[in-house]
């Protein structure tokens, strides 16, 4: 039986503070982009791609990511009173969307370590990794399409884009051999990888973003791999020992990422997201083109 992903994990621990004050008492991950949080995106980018279980993985001050995904019975009773059915609809909608599972991570140990926390929940099933923080608006869910090359080949696939210039020390970097022009040449074959390498060591200008989908093997390789700098469990770091073992690809996908994380590109996504809204678009495009730059 050819394994299916179910599950989508997102690690949601960190602290967010590129964005203080903003992140001091609220999570990054419920900072708006136009009108919904921006872990939303990713989580409907996972039910999109055929993912019916979320596990987020959250920290302390995380609690605004629960109700956000749960029901809101006071707000649902009075929008159901004011007869403000599309609002109403709006707020259902997103906690009836999935079974959403949450786990702790106590203490800032690195992504793979936040990876890791979700090995009880996943258990031995391939399943996909988001990072909300990497937003991709794209004609086909990002996701969905690693899903159409893990189907074909049973084994793990990464996200990558040409990141150019020093920008690609932000980034796990690939090193990688092309994959016989399969995906219309968008398929390549891992070599190796680095976690955020100086520009003059990067093995390549392909970037690592942040859509895994990985084998269940990845969580004994992750609880068997020693933390590094600073005490972090890099997700690279356990990739890179679970490459010994298994073929790995990457995926140049079709799509405009922005990162969330970081202000400008926070700026961008929410820029350029309004623009394609169909009740805002039209307006806030005249608004912009009225600025004096
Ligand atoms: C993480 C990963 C890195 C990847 C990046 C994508 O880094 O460790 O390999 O390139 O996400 O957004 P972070 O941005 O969390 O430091």
């Amino acid at each position: 039986m050819p394994m299916k992903v179910c599950k989508a994990v997102f690690p949601a621990a960190g602290l967010g503070t590129r964005f203080l004050p903003a992140t001091k008492a609220q999570p990054k991950e419920m900072l708006p982009i136009v009108d919904k949080p921006i872990i939303q995106y990713g989580v409907e980018e996972a039910l999109a791609a055929g993912c019916d279980q979320i596990i987020i993985v959250t920290g302390r001050g995380k609690q605004s990511i629960e109700d956000h995904f749960d029901v809101s019975y006071e707000l649902e009773k009075m929008l159901e009173e004011r007869k403000k059915t599309d609002l109403l609809k709006i707020v259902h909608s997103i906690s009836d969307m999935i079974h959403m599972a949450y786990v702790r991570q106590k203490e800032a140990l690195g992504l793979g370590h936040a990876v890791l926390m979700a090995r009880e929940l996943v258990g031995q099933e391939a399943f996909a990794v988001l990072l909300a923080d990497d937003i991709i608006d794209a004609q086909e869910p990002c996701l969905k399409q690693m899903m159409r090359v893990f189907e074909e080949t049973q084994c793990s696939v990464i996200a990558t884009q040409v990141v150019e210039g020093p920008a690609i020390s932000a980034y796990g970097v690939l090193d990688v051999k092309p994959a016989d022009g399969r995906f219309d040449g968008r398929l390549f074959e891992i070599n190796s990888m680095v976690e955020k390498p100086k520009p003059e060591d990067a093995p390549s200008n392909l970037a690592i973003i942040g859509r895994y989908i990985l084998t269940p093997r990845v969580f004994e390789i992750l609880a068997s791999t020693p933390h590094g700098s600073g005490g972090e469990l890099q997700l690279t770091d356990g990739l890179m020992a679970l490459l010994r073992e298994q073929r790995i690809y990457a995926y140049v996908y079709e799509g405009r990422r922005y990162d969330a994380g970081d202000k400008l590109g926070f700026l961008k996504a929410t820029v350029e997201l309004a623009l394609k809204r169909e009740e805002l678009g039209d307006k806030f495009r005249e608004y912009l083109k009225g600025l004096k730059l």
